[in-house]
């Protein structure tokens, strides 16, 4: 393995700078079961702890406990695991525990999971009471790099991806290491099609010690997870440093996300992870980029190459173009119904453009089998 050069056993932190909305992500082992880990909490008399039915058995006891010093009542509620519960219902399962615990304005919310355990949670501490603090403890490698970071809280629509959603920051996020060598391998793939998107459009260099050290992210080696980890998070952490709230600039960090959340929606959530979509979307983002003249069949391939070897799809569902396009029009970044995609312009850097959609359809055509 080359360039790793982060010990997996010390625990490092990467700042959020959001001015009175700052945090911090601490990136470490063993940080679940140790009460340190969470002085950054403000105390508060009760905590709920958000959960899946997978996570919680796994790691709600050690987490429980840790906090028992900060907290004289936590309790949890357990949600259903998987996107398709990603919904109204189920988020209303975390007002019910909420307020049948009396749970107040200084109630702190713990989201224990995924992404999905972590965007839902994260939008109940934001419309509870009208704001309550919350802090994120991702357990996947895509939480972890990816969705625990930034702030962005969501449910599903059966018509769109993350569409009822809000802008709202966690007060601490805790990425132990740990919880890794539990997530099936597809989850771990999954991961990675977050991590490889920083490559393109950021860091170069990342995507270089990305593919050198492909097999020993797959082997789930501490070091190159932990390395992948952070250099992930002070990517996003710079770019949603400039642009909180998606004026423009955070728009990249979609990059594969236009086509991706077309699959999803189109097959219907949950059939297809996340991950997965996202790396197939990549693959047709960059096919496209090349079609509009803007990056090389070389930096294609070179990005479809390791997409593959992340254990991801690179080619897309059939849904059919007018599907695909119908689908697209609904994404955060369509404007007046036009829709908008993450471009690569050069290695390393991205932006957002439409597109004419004879050449968006040439891509679906091309990708989708
Ligand atoms: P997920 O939350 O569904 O978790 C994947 C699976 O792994 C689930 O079955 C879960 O129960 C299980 N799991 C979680 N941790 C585990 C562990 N340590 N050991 C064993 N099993 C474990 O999916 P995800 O990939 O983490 O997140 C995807 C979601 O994140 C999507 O809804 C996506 O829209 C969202 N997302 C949000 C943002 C954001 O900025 N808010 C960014 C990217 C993705
Ligand atoms: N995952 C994209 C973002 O946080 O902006």
């Amino acid at each position: 393995m080359q360039a790793a050069s982060l010990s997996p056993f010390t625990a490092h932190r990467v700042p959020i700078d959001l001015g009175e909305r700052s945090y911090d992500i601490t990136i470490g082992k063993a940080l679940l079961a140790d009460p340190m880990t969470w002085d950054a909490v403000p105390a508060a008399a009760s905590a709920l702890i958000v959960t899946n039915a997978t996570v919680a058995p796994l790691y709600a006891p050690a987490l429980a406990s840790a906090l028992q010093t900060r907290h004289k009542a936590i309790y949890s509620v357990i949600l259903p695991d998987g996107e398709e519960h990603k919904n109204w219902q189920t988020l209303n399962l975390v007002f019910d525990a909420l307020l049948e615990n009396a749970c107040d304005r200084r109630t702190v919310i713990y989201a224990l999971g995924g992404g999905v355990v972590g965007d839902m949670a994260g939008f109940a501490a934001a419309s509870y009471m009208r704001g309550i603090p919350f802090v994120q403890v991702p357990t996947t490698l895509l939480a972890q790099v990816d969705s625990s970071v930034g702030g962005k809280t969501a449910i599903n629509h059966p018509l769109g991806k993350n569409m009822i959603g809000a802008f709202y920051q966690p007060v601490l996020v805790v990425c132990d290491q740990d919880t890794l060598a539990t997530l099936p391998a597809r989850e771990l793939s999954a991961g990675l099609a977050e991590v490889i998107k920083y490559g393109p459009i950021a860091d170069m260099d990342f995507l270089d010690w990305i593919e050198a050290n492909l097999e020993d992210l797959m082997a789930r080696e501490p070091a190159a997870l932990a390395h992948a980890v952070r250099r992930s998070c002070e990517i996003k952490a710079a770019v949603v440093g400039q642009d909180e709230r998606e004026a423009g600039l955070r728009e990249i960090l979609n990059f594969g996300h236009t086509f991706g959340h077309a699959i999803e929606a189109g097959l219907g959530y949950g059939k297809w992870l996340h991950g997965e979509a996202v790396g197939c979307g990549m693959v047709m983002a960059m096919h496209l980029s090349n079609r509009l003249g803007l990056v090389s069949p070389a930096l294609v391939d070179r990005v479809t190459t390791l997409v593959r070897g992340a254990g991801l799809p690179v080619v897309g569902p059939r849904l059919g173009p007018d599907r695909y396009l119908a689908l697209m029009q609904v994404d955060k970044k369509a404007r007046a119904g036009g829709i908008r995609f993450v471009v690569i312009d050069a290695p390393g850097s991205a932006s957002v453009r439409s597109a004419p959609d004879a050449m968006v359809r040439e891509v679906i055509e091309a990708c989708c089998t």
